[in-house]
Order: structure tokens, then C-alpha cells, then sequence
């Protein structure tokens, strides 16, 4: 059996889908989570773009134990030396670093001749040597670049120190056979390849980056890459969920395992669903709603008499629980304590007190408080970065009626500590209330996208909200839970500009790789 390594880029390619800003608290639950899941590499970002990711991925470095933690590079030497700055407190530090080989990139991005690409690439994996003991090399565009002077770069940067060589399918232009035989071509033409891992990145432009990662992993991968649920530029990235739960069910094809806990599958699904605001389609393969539904007639009948009939992957293995222990009025602190814990979340006894008046208050106004109300109660928490001052909500009033327009009231704290109130009206009450935020807030305020959700079932169940606002040419989302789907959607927009206001300006530019 061989050992797969998975890397995952969800904190830096997963984190480059529009709207998506997760602050430094969300990206250490995530690579806790990650840490828990197994993972073997955690891309934590790209130092060189900020001071804040940079920070983000030097708080995650210090934390996680389990996983290495890696961050990207250009082949620059300021961008080595930001991902050194942000990496040295890691138990093993690791770059990544990257470069296109693409005569489409090589010619309209990079503006230089192979040549040059060739001697870039080398200088900077022997500049990275000199701090890193692991470097990763990405070829971007590997795919559509011109397999021989491919190969001849790849050996070069062996030669200068590189670990690991990684053939991105940036564009996700590849066919499954046609990538394969990439990986075959590089195994049997670089004389040195057994000095270094082969990685496999693909992205889902056409649908075929599982299936194409899966053929690289045939064709002698012995690292892949990818997000959790798919998250990604773009159409995405190959789904780690569905490579692992792949290699474990048709082991028998692949011969191949992973070091992870399927089991930590669906609560990593869960989290960075709920921490992007990205939601997970119904039907998708493994963490789907709907992945062990079974609606027809002769499937129900068939999986009643017996469940490999329609079920090739049990929900256990992925960690769907099927019992969900309801706690409700009466639960005490033990039994709270004892459930985040089951859930796998750490508190400290003042995260833990905070948690607990939360759900206290939550079982005042709903009588059975399920696990996916606490996910929400925990998760909720951490949306407030508490180093950046940021606008409050002190209320919110709608006046609606079937036969008068909408009007809401609203009354703030502006992050110079003021109190503000305004009012306006709307086509109808979101639309009001965004009206009236608009105006106080400022700026060029557009709504690019709105969604509500309940948490689970019942007439009591919590209202989730999600923004995407776009603020002066910022992108930026935003999330809240409330038991009223107004006062949730009032929220969401705070959290989504209170999200611009700590960001740097370089960010909006997203230097280019
Ligand atoms: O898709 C890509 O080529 C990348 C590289 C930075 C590895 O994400
Ligand atoms: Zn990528």
C-alpha cells in the first residue's frame, strides 16, 4: 500500500474565492481542524500579500503541532523572505514556491524567455535552501506547458535542493489520461525525479479535478492537493473530501492510503462551509445533504434489505452523525461542556462561559437545542476580530405592512465610538433596513448576493443570513445567525463591512503570482 501525502490549500487557494475573507481567529479554527482531520500539509496562505496574512500564517505556524505548515511564494526574494519571517516558528518550516512554465504565461504574464523562467526558478529554490529545509516547486500551468523544457526545469530545481515538485492544472485544461501521462512522462524523463515527491493540484473548470488527481496518483503522485469541499478560484479545487473517501473505498484499485481521519470529514465540510458562507450543494459527492438520501421507492426498499445494495460509503465513515443528543432548558454546564467537547471544539473557561450564556439565552426562546445550534453558538463566536474597532448593531425596527412601504429604523455604534440612528424605506424590509445601513455607513455600498437559511428544522429554528457586499471595489462577506431572519440579515451586512474595515489596501489589489 503506498502513502498518499495530502497538502491542502484552503486557507490560500480555497481563501482566493470572491467574497471570501476569513479573519486570523477563523483561519487557526480551520487549520486546528484541518490538524485534526489529518492533513499532512497545511498551506496557510500567501505571506508575501499582507502583513495580516502573513501574521495569520505565522499564528497558524506557532499553533499547529501535527501537519507542516507551508505558505506560498513567488520566486522573488522579498516574497522568501515574508514566507521565512512567517514560517521560521514552525516545527518544520516549508515553502512553497512558484513559477510558470506555460508559454502563455511565460509570454503575456512573466514577460521572459524559458531561459530566464529556467534561471528563476533555480536562483530562488537555492535562495529558499539557505532558510528552508523543505521547498516545494510549482511549474504553474504545468499542464499546458511544453513537456520537455518541463522536464528540464524540473531537474534543475531537484538538483538545486527542491523536495517536492507539484504540476499544477491551474486552468483545470487537463484530461484524466492526458494528465496521467504528464506524471508517466516526468518519472520516466527526469533523471533525478527519485530525489523528489511528485505532486498533483488540479482545479474543476471542467469537472475532472478529482478524477484527473485520482489518474495522477495512478500514474505515481505521491502527494496531492486540494480544499475542503472544493472551495476555490473559480470553479475550484479538487475536493480532498472525495480523493480520500475515493482511495479508501477502491482501495482494492488505487492500493493507495491517506493518513486521514475520515471521520474528521464532515465536521471540517461543516466548519468551512459555515466560516466561508460557501454552501455545500446537496447532491456533492461525500458531504452532500443529500449524499445518503435515499428518495425511490426500490432504492429505500433495497437499502432496507440490505445497505450495499445503493450504499458504497456509510455515513458513519465520514463522520455524518445520525443521533443528534437534543439538549434543551434543564442542561446544565457539565452536559454543555461535555457536548462542545464531543464536537470537538477546545474552549478556555471564559470561551467556555461566553458559549454557555449564549445557549442559555438560545433555550429561553427554543426549546430543543441541537447540535447544529451549537455549531452555530461556537462558530458564531468567532466571526468578531477583536483587534479592530468596528461598527455595532444597538437595534433594529421594521415597519412593514401588506398595503405601505417598509421603513426601518436603526440605531449604531460607528467604530469611533458614536452613537448614529437613521431611517429609511425599501421595495421591501431587507431592502429598508440595507437601505438605512447603506446611508450611515457610507461609501458605494452594493449587494452582490443574499441568502437566509434555516439552521435545521422547526418554526423556532435559527435564521442564518449571508451577505456579499462589494464597498468601494471592496469584496467582502458576511454572516450572522438570529432567531429573526430581519434582524440576521441586519447583521450579516455589519459583519461584512466591519470585515473591509482591518484590510489593507494591498489586498484589494491581490498581488498577482
Ligand atoms: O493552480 C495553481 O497553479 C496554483 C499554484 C500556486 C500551485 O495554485
Ligand atoms: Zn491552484
Amino acid at each position: 500500500m503506498r502513502n498518499i501525502e495530502i497538502f491542502d490549500t484552503t486557507l490560500r487557494d480555497g481563501e482566493q474565492t470572491p467574497g471570501v475573507n476569513l479573519n486570523i481567529q477563523e483561519k487557526i479554527e480551520i487549520a486546528k481542524q484541518l490538524e485534526r482531520l489529518g492533513i499532512d500539509v497545511i498551506e496557510a496562505g500567501f505571506p508575501a500579500t499582507s502583513k495580516g496574512d502573513l501574521e495569520a500564517v505565522k499564528q497558524i505556524a506557532k499553533t499547529v503541532k501535527h501537519s507542516s505548515v507551508t505558505g506560498l511564494s513567488r520566486a522573488h526574494r522579498s516574497d522568501i523572505d515574508a514566507a521565512w519571517e512567517a514560517l521560521r516558528v514552525s516545527r518544520e518550516p516549508r515553502l512553497h514556491l512558484v513559477i510558470a512554465t506555460s508559454p502563455i504565461h511565460m509570454t503575456y504574464k512573466l514577460r521572459k524567455t524559458p531561459d530566464q523562467v529556467l534561471e528563476t526558478a533555480v536562483a530562488s529554490v537555492r535562495y529558499a535552501k539557505k532558510f528552508f529545509p523543505k521547498v516545494q516547486f510549482s511549474a504553474e500551468d504545468a499542464s499546458r506547458s511544453d513537456w520537455a523544457f518541463l522536464a528540464k526545469v524540473i531537474e534543475a530545481v531537484i538538483a538545486s535542493g527542491a523536495d517536492v515538485v507539484n504540476l499544477p492544472d491551474t486552468v483545470g485544461y487537463a484530461t484524466p489520461l492526458e494528465y496521467g501521462r504528464l506524471f508517466q512522462y516526468m518519472l520516466e524523463y527526469v533523471p533525478n525525479i527519485h530525489k523528489a515527491k511528485l505532486s498533483a493540484h488540479c482545479h474543476d473548470d471542467l469537472g475532472m479535478a478529482v478524477a484527473n488527481t485520482l489518474s495522477a496518483i495512478e500514474a505515481g503522485a505521491q502527494q496531492v492537493e486540494g480544499t475542503i469541499n472544493g472551495i476555490g478560484e473559480r470553479a475550484g479545487n479538487a475536493s480532498l473530501e472525495e480523493i480520500a473517501v475515493a482511495l479508501k473505498i477502491r482501495q482494492d484499485f488505487y492500493q493507495a492510503e491517506t493518513r486521514l481521519n475520515l471521520k474528521e470529514i464532515k465536521r471540517s465540510s461543516d466548519l468551512i462551509s459555515k466560516l466561508t458562507g460557501l454552501s455545500v450543494q446537496a447532491n456533492k459527492a461525500v458531504v452532500g445533504k443529500n449524499a445518503f438520501a435515499h428518495e425511490s421507492g426500490i432504492h429505500q426498499d433495497g437499502v432496507l434489505k440490505e445497505k450495499s445494495t445503493y450504499e458504497i460509503i456509510t455515513p458513519e465513515m465520514v463522520g455524518v452523525s445520525t443521533s443528534s443528543i437534543v439538549l434543551g432548558k434543564h442542561s446544565g454546564r457539565h452536559a454543555f461542556k461535555t457536548k462542545v467537547e464531543a464536537m470537538g471544539f477546545e474552549l478556555d473557561e471564559a470561551a467556555l462561559n461566553e458559549a454557555f450564556r449564549a445557549f442559555k439565552a438560545l433555550t429561553d426562546r427554543k426549546k430543543n437545542v441541537t447540535d447544529d445550534d451549537i455549531f452555530t453558538i461556537l462558530t458564531d463566536r468567532q466571526t468578531a476580530s477583536p483587534d479592530v474597532k468596528k461598527y455595532e448593531l444597538v437595534s433594529v425596527q421594521v415597519q412593514y405592512g401588506t398595503n405601505h412601504t417598509p421603513t426601518a429604523t436603526v440605531a449604531l455604534i460607528s467604530p469611533d465610538g458614536q452613537r448614529l440612528e437613521d431611517a429609511a424605506t425599501g421595495a421591501g424590509s431587507v431592502e429598508a433596513i440595507y437601505n438605512t445601513l447603506g446611508r450611515m455607513i457610507g461609501g458605494d455600498v452594493y449587494l452582490e448576493d443574499y441568502q437566509l437559511k434555516s439552521i435545521g428544522a422547526g418554526r423556532d429554528a435559527l435564521a442564518e443570513a449571508f451577505v456579499r457586499i462589494k464597498r468601494d471595489d471592496v469584496t467582502s462577506g458576511g454572516r450572522a445567525t438570529n432567531q429573526d431572519v430581519l434582524e440576521a440579515s441586519a447583521r450579516a451586512f455589519l459583519d461584512a463591512v466591519n470585515r473591509t474595515l482591518g484590510r489593507e489596501r494591498v489586498d484589494q489589489e491581490q498581488i498577482q503570482i
